[in-house]
């Protein structure tokens, strides 16, 4: 018996869905078209269900966050989804006034529309409980003319933001079925984890990371960690290297200075746990260029980790039994760039480990260089999946289970 309630415990026959997925895509930032379609192809299954259960499917996501180049509508995400399922997905041009209101009110059994970006209303990424939230414009608004509410954005189930855990206070709520195949197959890997467990971290996101890797090292659960990507310039800085202005000004977009003080505390209590770059791959007059640590600062943009790190790396991971991969090594989309992703990625594959993967960029890096098949689980979490394998409660998995405890 399930902590939380699953579609199973639903008749959605002519129901009105509100269905919470994560969409949240890598783009292109030239032509800001979707790179990569994973996540909406691992929620297919939940809306197939749903729609041939004759539920009217009113889907709920966002993409980006405001102020960030990545912050655009849902309108493509509702089209590539119309293109997967071979269904017409209506895209609505708002949340929950009027046009969404009778978009909604207007909808016929086995129905599919796609509201606006979620994270245009203001209180959505407001922290709140879920009683909090369940008082917002967004939920008021919506809830009367819903039946049912399905959460199935794992890669979001740490968030407290609105959307993901206010409607659980008003409306009866269901797990989808990516978010019960994620919890059930994850929740048996971290119950028996085969060690020594490596941990790498790369990507473009460093500020989540410091706790997650804390947790991780204090909790036995990651023996060594890896860092690439914004990460590992992070804690470079914070050990006092200057990168040089591009590298600080990207940093500073990401992170605030507090992060260092907290970097460097971490360094000093599990400096012979956390490794770091030696050198850099960086972008000197459009050419990949080598650069080691002990040269920096430079003038140019450092896009991956460098030779001497892939085979320092590798030598790490050659003793592991469980590896997990959260981030790409570098800016592995520009073929100059994607090496140290290519070669560190395609090595775990090819080893005899249990290998995890997740997180939108890492798992569109495996399906490039076409390792999906090699990986052990690919999870569609990213800091989501983090926070799980430290053992931390998801605010969303909560969430449903007081949905179902109430009712
Ligand atoms: C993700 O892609 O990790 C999730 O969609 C959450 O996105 P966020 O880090 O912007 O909240």
């Amino acid at each position: 018996m399930r902590e939380y309630n699953t579609l199973d415990d639903f008749n959605f026959e002519n129901k009105t869905v509100l269905l919470r997925v994560d969409f949240n895509m890598p783009l292109d930032k030239k032509t800001l078209e979707i790179l990569d379609t994973t996540r909406i192809k691992r929620v297919l299954p939940t809306i197939k269900e749903l729609m041939n259960n004759n539920a009217k499917t009113v889907i709920i996501a966002h993409q980006g966050r405001q102020g960030s180049w990545d912050f655009i509508s849902m309108e493509k995400h509702a089209k590539a989804l119309q293109d997967l399922i071979g269904k017409k997905v209506t895209f609505i041009d708002d949340l929950y006034l009027d046009k969404a209101q009778n978009a909604i009110k207007n909808m016929e059994p086995g129905d599919i529309i796609m509201l606006d970006n979620v994270r245009k209303f203001e209180g959505e990424t407001e922290k709140k409980t879920a009683e909090e939230h369940s008082k917002s414009e967004l939920v008021q608004n919506l809830y009367p003319l819903v039946d049912i509410y399905v959460n199935d954005a794992f890669a979001a189930a740490h968030r407290k933001q609105c959307s993901l855990i206010g409607f659980t206070a008003v409306l009866p709520s269901c797990a989808g079925r990516l978010m019960e195949k994620e919890l059930t197959t994850l929740g048996d890997i971290i119950s028996n984890p085969e060690k020594p467990s490596v941990f790498l971290f790369g990507g473009a996101k460093f500020s989540d990371v410091i706790v997650t890797i804390d947790r991780l090292l204090e909790n036995k659960t990651a023996d060594k960690i890896i860092l690439t990507g914004l990460p590992a310039n992070a804690f470079l800085k914070a050990e006092g290297i200057n990168l040089g202005d591009k590298n600080e000004e990207m940093l500073s977009r990401e992170g605030s200075p507090e992060n260092y003080d907290d970097i460097k505390r971490l360094m000093d209590k599990y400096k012979d746990n956390i490794f770091l770059p030696t050198d850099f791959a960086q972008q000197a007059n459009m050419d990949r260029a080598e650069i080691a640590v002990s040269d920096l600062p430079t003038n140019y943009n450092l896009y991956d980790i460098g030779e001497r790190t892939i085979e320092k790396f590798k030598s790490i991971l050659s003793n592991a039994k469980t590896v997990f991969l959260s981030g790409p090594c570098g800016v592995f989309e520009n073929p100059i760039f994607m090496k140290g992703t290519k070669e560190i990625f395609t090595y775990v594959a090819n080893a005899d480990v249990f290998s995890i993967v997740g997180g939108g960029h890492t798992v569109a890096a495996v399906e490039q260089l076409g390792l999906d098949s090699k990986i052990s689980h690919i999870s569609t979490g990213g800091g989501s999946l983090e926070k799980f394998m430290m053992g931390e409660k998801l605010p969303v998995v909560e969430a449903l289970i007081a949905a179902k405890n109430k009712r």
